[in-house]
């Protein structure tokens, strides 16, 4: 699709979102909409409270989103199967057959939220890499151990040679997707990896480094993992993603927490950026020069690497600025009120995405 700015608009082929947390229950009921108004598909993770580990659960799970997308707009969310210690194969199998699973998602145990079931051994697993690749089935790995003699800033890197590097060489034929990128190393290692490597970026962590956690104090809303990284790893992370390689995509990584979960004495990690991604997005993409590469990003190269086809529809940013809510409010239980604070809070973005009815 040609790219279009006759009077700061924008026009691109409706884009997708590789990676996305809508939670349940309603926090899901609140957040689900953010995506559907924008994506057309999304990569749902699978991290809830059980984690989604069967078919069944996938499915029930799917359909208590699809309940909460506003009526008039098309959104399919694509399902995900966590991956734990001894998940049976069958279950990969069957999943993958009815077409319910379009990936599998790999947590090292203990690496970020809901993550206490997740893998405690990676080379424990490989039996099931094997029906993965053998079946088709994309691995999604968070990538960072959890050794806590390894400092956190550096646990994204010693992943990358301790666990992924052995794991592409042993399975040549797994597709697998790094998640949320926040290295040099990582860019590096993607874009001279083999074909059936790929990786999302989120749009925090192509706006900020680390020094926003401490910014005249600690803040929360900053806090996500893989945590950002210094400066240069930020500017890493931009070229690659505005490169127009298609081994990198949009994935949001959109993890909403309540205030009061992440203001707490043990803040929770995650940013929720889904209602103003696609503006985050297009004001990096237009400081690098690149806004003819944002529709490659955004609504093709992740589709590709999925094997799935190009949305038909298209999307409309305008280019005029917008004040972002410092916060959006809940209703959680009747009398009790929290708060999702969005990224960007309080800032202004210089493009504004039209409604697509
Ligand atoms: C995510 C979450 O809250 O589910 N948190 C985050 O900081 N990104 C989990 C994850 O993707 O690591
Ligand atoms: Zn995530």
């Amino acid at each position: 699709m040609p790219l279009n700015i006759p009077q700061g608009h924008l026009t691109l082929r409706q884009p997708d979102d590789w990676h996305v947390h809508f939670r349940d229950g309603s926090l899901m009921k609140s957040v689900v909409s953010s995506t559907a108004r924008v994506f057309r598909r999304a990569i749902v993770m699978p991290n809830l409270s059980p984690p989604i580990t069967t078919v069944e659960a996938a499915i029930a799970y799917r359909e208590r989103i699809l309940s909460s997308v506003p009526k008039g707009i098309s959104f399919s969310p694509l399902m995900t199967v966590y991956l734990t210690d001894n998940l049976s194969v069958n279950v990969l199998r069957e999943g993958s057959q009815k077409a319910v699973f379009t990936a599998a998602k790999l947590y090292p145990a203990n690496a970020t939220t809901n993550s206490s079931m997740g893998v405690t051994k990676i080379t424990n697993i490989y039996s099931i890499f094997e029906t993965m690749e053998e079946i088709g089935l994309p691995l999604l790995v968070h990538g960072e151990v959890t050794d806590l003699d390894v400092d956190i800033y550096d646990r994204e890197a010693v992943f990358i040679d301790k666990y992924l590097s052995p794991i592409l060489e042993r399975f040549p034929k797994l597709r697998v997707v790094l998640e949320h990128i926040t290295t040099e190393q990582a860019v590096q290692f993607v874009q001279t990896a083999s074909e059936n490597l790929a990786a999302t970026i989120t749009p925090h962590h192509l706006h900020i480094n680390r020094n926003a956690m401490f910014l005249g104090g600690l803040r929360s809303d900053f806090y996500c993992l893989p945590v950002a990284k210094r400066e240069r790893h930020r500017i890493a992370l931009r070229k690659a993603a505005t490169s127009g390689k298609p081994c990198f995509f949009l994935g949001t990584d959109s993890a909403p927490h309540l205030r009061s979960s992440k203001e707490s004495s043990c803040g929770c990690a995650g940013i929720f950026n889904a209602h103003y991604a696609l503006e985050s997005y297009a004001e990096v993409f237009e400081e690098e020069n690149a806004l003819d590469r944002l529709e490659g990003f955004a609504s093709v190269h992740g589709a590709a690497f999925y094997g799935m086809p190009l949305n038909e529809d298209s999307i409309n940013l305008k280019r005029v600025f917008q004040v972002i809510p410092e916060r959006f409010a809940l209703q959680e239980e009747a009398e009790k009120i929290d708060h999702l604070v969005p990224f960007h809070a309080g800032e202004s973005l210089r493009w504004v995405v039209e409604p697509m009815v």
